[in-house]
C-alpha cells in the first residue's frame, strides 16, 4: 500500500497503467465499518482502490468541531491495508489549499435545504474538495455513503454539471445492532445519550411503517417522526424532513421517491440519519 501526501505521487501511481480501473473512497479518517463498507465495495468493483484521508477544514463552520474532530492516522492506515487498499492520499492543508487558493465550487439549489440550511458553507467545502480529489486521483468510480444523503445528491449533481468522468456509487447506511447509524461523532455521546440516540432510526422506521400502512400526507409523516423523537428527552430536533429525493424540496403528498431525513442534537453532538421510501 502506497501512502503519500503528495499530489505528484498520486498522479504517477494512477498513470502507471491507464488501462486499470480505480475506485476512490474519499474520507475524513477516524474510519469505522461505514467507511470500510465503501472500501469493500470499491475493492470488489475495481482493479485498484484509492482512499483519501483529509479532515477538510473548508466544510466546517467556525462554530463546528474541526479542532476536536477525531483523528487516528495510524489506525486508519492499518484498517485500509487490511482491506487491500492500493493507495492512500493523506494530504496536508498546505497541499490542498496552498497560499493564494481562491477557487470554489458552488451549487445553487440542492445545497440550500436540510444540512445546507443548518450549515450554509458546508457543501461548498465538500463540492470543492471532492472536485479536487476527482482531478487528482481521476478515479473510474467514486464511493459515497447513503448516510450523508444530501452529500450524494450534491456530488451526483457536481459530476453531471462539470462533466467529471467518474461513475458514482452510493452504498447503504451501516448501523449498529440497535439501529444507530455509524458515525465518528457517536463517540461524543455519553451513557444517557447513547441509548436515546437510537430514536433517529426508530423515528424513520415509524414513518416508513405509516407510509406502508397507506399514509401519504407528508406532514403527517413528519409529525410521526417529530413525536417519536420528542419522546426521548435528551434529543433536540434541528430539522425533520420528508422531501422529494432528487431536488430535496419538502413535499405535501408522498407520490414519488421521498427522502425522510433529520438532524438531532444530543447535548453538543449533532446526529443525522435518513431513509428513502417509495423508491
Ligand atoms: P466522512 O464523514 O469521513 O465520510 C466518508 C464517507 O463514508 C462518506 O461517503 C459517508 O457517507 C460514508 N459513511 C459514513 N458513515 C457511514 C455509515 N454509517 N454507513 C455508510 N457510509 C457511511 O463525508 C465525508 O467524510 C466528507 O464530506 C468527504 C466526502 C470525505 C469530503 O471531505
Amino acid at each position: 500500500m502506497i501512502t503519500t501526501d503528495q499530489i505528484q505521487t498520486v498522479r504517477q501511481t494512477r498513470r502507471a497503467d491507464p488501462t486499470l480501473s480505480w475506485g476512490l473512497v474519499p474520507t475524513m479518517g477516524a474510519l469505522h465499518e461505514g467507511h470500510l463498507s465503501l472500501v469493500r465495495c470499491a475493492r470488489a468493483q475495481n482493479d485498484r482502490v484509492a482512499a483519501s484521508i483529509f479532515v477538510n477544514p473548508t466544510q466546517f463552520a467556525p462554530t463546528e468541531d474541526l479542532a476536536t474532530y477525531p483523528r487516528d492516522l495510524a489506525g486508519d492506515l492499518a484498517k485500509l491495508k487490511a482491506e487491500g487498499v492500493d493507495l492512500v492520499f493523506t494530504p496536508t492543508e498546505a497541499v490542498m489549499y496552498p497560499p493564494g487558493f481562491q477557487t470554489t465550487v458552488t451549487l445553487s439549489q440542492v445545497t440550500k435545504p436540510l444540512e445546507g440550511a443548518a450549515r450554509p458553507t458546508h457543501f461548498q467545502g465538500v463540492a470543492t474538495v471532492v472536485a479536487k480529489l476527482f482531478n487528482i486521483v481521476q478515479p473510474t468510480r467514486a464511493y459515497f455513503g447513503q448516510k450523508d444523503a444530501q452529500q450524494t445528491v450534491v456530488i451526483r449533481r457536481l459530476i453531471h454539471d462539470l462533466n467529471f468522468n467518474v461513475e458514482m456509487v452510493v452504498c447503504p447506511i451501516v448501523r449498529e445492532a440497535d439501529g444507530l447509524a455509524l458515525s465518528s461523532r457517536n463517540a461524543y455521546l455519553d451513557e444517557n445519550q447513547r441509548p436515546a440516540a437510537t430514536v433517529l432510526h426508530r423515528a424513520l422506521l415509524a414513518a416508513k411503517a405509516a407510509f406502508e400502512a397507506g399514509e401519504r400526507d407528508a406532514e403527517q409523516v413528519r409529525r410521526i417522526m417529530r413525536q417519536t423523537i420528542a419522546a426521548e428527552p435528551p434529543a433536540r430536533i434541528e430539522y425533520v424532513s420528508a422531501a422529494e429525493a432528487a431536488a430535496l424540496v419538502e413535499v405535501q403528498q408522498i407520490s414519488g421517491p421521498t427522502l425522510l431525513s433529520m438532524a438531532v442534537f444530543f447535548g453538543k453532538t449533532r446526529l443525522i440519519d435518513n431513509m428513502l421510501i417509495n423508491d
